[in-house]
């Protein structure tokens, strides 16, 4: 499964790509509102920082208008991907930018016929947004189960990119389901790093070695 980075800011992505963990980035126009700065700066900075995809959104509603955005986007780098939302202009945005050979994440999608016409539509990402459905009380994950049946019924090459993930356990099921992407923000990417037996562990390690100084034995390694 690969691993997105779900952030515009820069300093969370140097540091999970340092480790080698980011396989690709989305961004929304909220996230980079959230930065604060110039933000086709930050976009620009994105795309060469990380070689994977890199989600780029229009804020135009209307075709002509997402057509023209998505050209100026897709001009930061080879490695971006038009981010267009769920809607009958953003579908046929993502058909003209597909069969130009731009790959298209739609993006808002809540349901599976919104993910089978986004397919249908020659996405390369649908993103479905599994924590904002829990929010209402419905079952995000049971959407990613849905949509990845149908998919393998059809043989599509559209990949699940799971979005709105709220935490580790939302990665644990879509990985068991499957999906072909997880986009994550950074405290999550953070709380799987993380166990209390390992930093136990590493405590107990480290004092029983300062034992061995105590007795004056040489500890450099
Ligand atoms: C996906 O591409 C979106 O940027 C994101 O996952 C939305 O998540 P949210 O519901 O936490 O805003």
């Amino acid at each position: 499964m690969k691993i997105f980075l779900d952030t515009a800011n820069l300093e969370s992505i140097k540091k999970f790509n340092d480790m080698g963990l980011l396989d690709g980035i989305t961004t929304n126009p909220s996230l980079l509102s959230k930065e604060g700065g110039d933000p086709k700066n930050a976009m620009k900075e994105i795309t060469k920082i990380i070689h994977g995809d890199v989600s780029l959104e229009v804020v135009s509603t209307e075709y002509s208008g997402m057509m023209e955005e998505g050209k100026r986007l897709r001009a930061y780098g080879e490695n971006v991907v038009v981010k267009v939302p769920m809607t009958p202009d953003g579908l046929k945005a993502c058909k003209s930018f597909s069969s130009q050979g731009i790959p298209v994440n739609v993006t808002l999608i809540f349901s599976a016929n919104q993910a089978l016409l986004a397919a249908k539509s020659g996405a390369k990402y649908v993103s479905p947004f599994i924590g904002r459905l829990d929010d209402i009380g419905q079952d995000g994950m049971n959407l990613i189960k849905e949509i990845k049946e149908i998919f393998s019924n059809y043989a599509f090459k559209t990949q699940i990119l799971v979005a709105s993930v709220r935490h580790p356990l939302h990665v644990i099921d879509a990985a068991k389901i499957g999906a072909d992407v997880v986009t994550l923000p950074p405290d999550v990417l953070d709380k799987m790093l993380q166990h209390p037996l390992t930093k136990i562990g590493l405590d107990n390690f480290l004092a029983d070695w300062e034992k061995l100084k105590q007795k004056n034995l040489d500890t450099k390694i």
